[in-house]
Formats: C-alpha cells, structure tokens, sequence
C-alpha cells in the first residue's frame, strides 16, 4: 500500500511526530484528496493540551488532526458525481486519521467539500472552512444553535437586517473575519468590532464600520457609536474577559454567540430575555441538523467565493511542511498571531 507522511500524535498530551501511514482509498461518496495547503486552528493545540477537556475529541489515539484543508483531487470514490480527478478543493476534515489535514493525503465528505473559484490560491482556501463555517452557523443557524438570521443565500436574506447593529468581538481572529463579511452581506449596521489598532485597515475592508481598539473599554466606545440596542453580539475569541464584557454589553432579548463554553452565567440575563448560545462550525459533528446545515453552507459557499463577496484571512505560509507545525500551534497558544492564518504545506515534508 502506498505510504505518505503525517504529523501523529500518539496519545493524549503526548508530543507530535512526523512518521508514515498508508493513503486511504475513497469509499462511496468520498474524494481522495492531496492536502496542497493545511491550515492552523486554535482546535488543534487544545486536543494535544487537553485544554476544555479536549483530548477525547481526537479519540481513539493515535490521532491525526487538522480540519481547515485544500487541494486536489486525486481520486473520486463510487457514486460521486459533483467532483473529478484534477479539481481544486476546500473541505472540512474531521480529527479521525484518514479525514484530517496534517497529512499528505486526505479522505474528503463531499458534503462538506466546494470548489475553489479561480483567483484563490490553496492557501488563502486553507483559511476558509471552519472560520467560514463558524461564522455562518453562529448567525444564521436558527435557536439554539445561532441567532436565527435569515441566510444571505436564501431568498431575500440579502440585507434583510438592514440597521440592526452587531459588535465582534475579536474582528481580525480567523472567525472574526468571517463573522465581518457574513454581516455586511446581512445588512447589519453599524458593524463594530474590537481588535488591536494595525488589523483596522483590514477590518474596514472586510466590512466593519468601526474599530474599537481592544485595549479600551468597549462601553464607552459603543455609545460614541450607536445608540440603537445592542441585541447581536458575536464574541469570535471568547476569552474569559469578552465573554463577560459581551453578556453585559447584550441588550434585553438579545441574543450572545460565543466561540467556547460560556463562562457568565447564563441564567442570570433570562429574565431579561438575553440568549447566550455557543457555536459547534464542526461539519461532522453528530448533532441534529447538523450535516444538513453544513451541507447546505459548503454548497452556498462556492458561489460567494466565485463572486469574491467572501474574502479568505491574509496567509502566513510557515516553511518546513508538518514539521513546522507544533511550532506554529505554540505561536497560537501563545497569542502571538494577529489577524492571519497560519498554513503548511504537507508536501514540504523532509
Ligand atoms: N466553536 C467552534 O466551532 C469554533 C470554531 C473555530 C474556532 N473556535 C474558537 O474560537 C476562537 C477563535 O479562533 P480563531 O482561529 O479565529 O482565532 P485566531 O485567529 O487565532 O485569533 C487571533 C486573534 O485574536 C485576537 N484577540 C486576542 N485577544 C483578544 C481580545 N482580548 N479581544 C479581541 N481580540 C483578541 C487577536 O487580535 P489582535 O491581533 O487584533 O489584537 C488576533 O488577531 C478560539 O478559541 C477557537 O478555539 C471555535
């Protein structure tokens, strides 16, 4: 069988190793896919650390991980009919070893696969999947599992929310991003976010209306701004500090996406009619409606691409292929990425 290599992680809190594995063989409705760029989620040093209890996600061990991909199709399996040998392609992995993207080669679900449009390069598409899908469910997933916006692929979901405001916060995070394009392509206005004072201009071109700078209180700031109420916020970096300055910030009956587990207490704002709820952008994750969904985006999601209404975070490509990995999910951990993805190239490898 032939062999590829992979970034193995052995066990639970144990460290990354480069070493060999077979290249799985497409079954009915996958594609084989050649992994040209992966990309680098917070997710994945969380597994290796167990932070939130996160090392069972990637169970049974050895594992693989990596779950932002693109590539090339390299085979189809049986029944597959919407892709070919030779197509660009964004999909999102799964942390089980054939489906992940710190590899050479992956397993794809086509459900959760779009072509890339030309224009885009296999690492501005590595960027994509889970910050895109992230974003998309946190708005417009209907309650519990989003705020129930109407989708801009739908039917007159075109800036259907025209003057409804909403603050991000965590602008130039991955998410972020995402969250920023998804909203103007809503109408949601203004569109105000935090981050540091750098990422502004490349928040305003994304679409945010105004750039709190993250350092400050975001009260003060808001109400120089809008005195409309504040009923959508999305916190895409739910650090301990933004989740508690997102809750008080809510308006009554409004509704609060965090990215993590929430650490205010949830109950506290019901009297007042304040949602908080936190978004699972996990394709495979087994909750109800959720393949649904995430199909339905990913098919969405090539036509907003193809129309350039969906932009990909700026790249910072690391040198080295999988070896350069844990080095960039230090970078991660450590906080030290500032308004770009991070992406290897698997067939870089030495
Ligand atoms: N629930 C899900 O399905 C899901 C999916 C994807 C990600 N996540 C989680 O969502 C979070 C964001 O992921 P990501 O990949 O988007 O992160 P990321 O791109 O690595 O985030 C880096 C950014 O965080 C910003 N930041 C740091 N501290 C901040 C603060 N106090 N206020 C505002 N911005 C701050 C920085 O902004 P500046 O440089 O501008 O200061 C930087 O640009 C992570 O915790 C991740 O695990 C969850």
């Amino acid at each position: 069988m032939a062999q590829q290599k992979a970034l193995i992680l052995p066990k639970p809190l144990g460290s990354f190793e480069v070493g060999e594995k077979p290249i799985p063989s497409p079954g009915p409705g996958d594609l084989l896919v050649r992994v040209e760029s992966a990309g680098l989620q917070p997710l994945e040093w969380k597994i290796q650390k167990n932070e939130h209890g996160l090392s069972k996600f990637a169970e049974p061990y050895p594992a693989v991980l990596g779950v932002d991909i693109a590539g090339t199709v390299e085979a189809v399996g049986e029944g597959v009919t919407r892709f070919a040998k030779g197509d660009r392609v964004l999909t999102q992995g799964h942390v089980v070893p054939d489906k992940a993207g710190f590899q050479q080669y992956t397993l794809a679900d086509t459900d959760f696969t779009t072509k890339i449009p030309v224009g885009l390069s296999f690492d501005e598409a590595s960027t994509l999947p889970s910050s895109a899908i992230s974003a998309a469910f946190g708005l417009y997933n209907p309650l519990p599992r989003g705020a129930g916006l109407t989708p801009p692929w739908e039917a007159g979901g075109r800036e259907k929310h025209a003057g409804k405001p909403i603050l991000i916060f965590g602008g130039s995070s991955s998410v972020g991003q995402l969250v920023i394009q998804f909203a103007k392509l809503s109408g949601l206005s203004p569109i105000i976010t935090t981050a540091s004072p750098h990422n502004a201009p490349l928040l305003k071109s994304l679409g945010a209306t105004h750039v709190v700078d993250r350092s400050l209180s975001p009260a003060a700031a808001i109400a120089g701004i809008t005195s409309a109420p504040l009923t959508l916020i999305y916190d895409a970096v739910s650090f301990g500090e933004t989740q508690h300055a997102a809750w008080r910030l809510l308006a009554p009956g409004g509704v609060l996406v965090v990215t993590l587990p929430p650490v205010f207490d949830v109950e506290e704002g019901k009297s007042e009619g304040k949602t908080a709820m936190q978004v699972f952008g996990i394709a495979h994750a087994p909750l109800p409606g959720q393949r649904e969904s995430a199909k339905t985006f990913f098919a969405a999601l090539e036509d907003l691409l193809k129309k350039g209404e969906i932009k990909p975070n700026p790249v910072r490509v690391l040198p080295g292929g999988l070896n350069a990995i844990p080095e960039g999910l230090q970078e991660l951990e450590e906080g030290r990425v500032s308004g770009q993805k991070l992406v290897v190239h698997p067939h870089e490898t030495q």
